[in-house]
């Protein structure tokens, strides 16, 4: 079951630029950076009170994010819920008909397992799912 809105993600062409100004010119708390290589993403987190930013730039210039960039530049790319229950999550939403981007969870940034609606199945947002893992 969803609880929360866990994180906005938005992509940016320049992580190093993208950082400084969530950070300083809008004064978000940074909390560190981490490469997911499953994703081929770099990312950046800041907190905001109840929710987070993420900032994500393609790892070694390969992967989605990157076409991303070529596509459209920066820009809003995903919303990610926090959930309880992701299988029990893609099961309920397999039945109704949505599509995911792979078959099942695969590790995400803090040790997390996510997955992601595809966005042809849900009006054009990008929506990802993710399961903290238990202490
Ligand atoms: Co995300």
């Amino acid at each position: 079951m969803i609880r929360r809105l866990d994180h906005v993600a938005v992509a940016v062409p320049d992580l190093e630029e993208g950082i400084r100004r969530f950070a300083e010119d809008l004064g978000l708390s940074f909390e560190g950076r981490e490469d997911v290589e499953a994703a081929s993403t770099s990312t950046a987190f800041f907190s905001v009170p109840g929710t987070h930013i993420e900032l994500i730039h393609p790892l070694a210039g390969q992967g989605p994010v990157a076409t991303f960039l070529e596509q459209r530049g920066g820009g809003l790319h995903h919303l990610c819920f926090e959930t309880d229950d992701i299988e029990g999550d893609m099961a309920h939403l397999k039945e109704k008909g949505y599509r995911f981007l792979s078959d099942g969870p695969k590790p995400g940034a803090h040790g997390k397992r996510i997955v992601f609606l595809h966005p042809k199945s849900t009006g054009g947002v990008l929506i990802e799912l993710s399961q903290p893992t238990r202490p």
